[in-house]
């Protein structure tokens, strides 16, 4: 496995930056939180992992930004996204492969608190799950 980048855009309740964190310390990333860095040298990485919450059905606005300027340089990496929402059942899974098409991501999970078991750490089973595909 080479050099992996998790990127990430959160909102007022930080559930996304918490999981970022989470996933980033596991498999010893490099973390970036799009609100304070824009700058990153993707270069160095070969598998980034996106995460964005979601307002009224879409991803937040800097990471559908970031992808959209650095399309070119993503072409060749493994990309990964996962979804912060409150929806889950078959609307939440509608809601991420409407999400996974609109940023080009294949590999799309959600997580969502309500409907999961939850690791020692708090953080739903599913996203121990997600770290073990990466
Ligand atoms: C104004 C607003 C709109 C939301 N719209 C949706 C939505 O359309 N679908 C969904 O699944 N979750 C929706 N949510 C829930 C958030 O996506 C969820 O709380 C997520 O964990 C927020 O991540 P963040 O804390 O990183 O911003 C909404 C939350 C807010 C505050």
């Amino acid at each position: 496995m080479g050099r992996t980048a998790v990127i990430y855009a959160t909102g007022m309740t930080k559930n996304t930056k918490k999981v970022a964190e989470y996933i980033a310390r596991k498999i010893g990333a490099d973390i970036f939180n799009l609100k304070e860095i824009t700058m990153i040298n993707i270069t160095e990485y070969d598998t980034i992992v996106f995460g964005t919450g979601i307002h009224a059905g879409k991803p937040y606005k800097q990471l559908v930004d970031y992808i959209e300027k650095n399309k070119d340089s993503l072409v060749q990496k493994k990309l990964y996204l996962f979804i912060e929402c409150m929806y889950n059942g078959e609307k939440g899974d509608k809601q991420r492969d409407a999400v996974a098409e609109q940023l080009g991501i294949q590999k799309a999970v959600y997580f969502n608190k309500k409907a999961e078991e939850m690791n020692e750490a708090g953080f739903p089973k599913a996203v121990d799950d997600f770290i073990a595909e990466l």
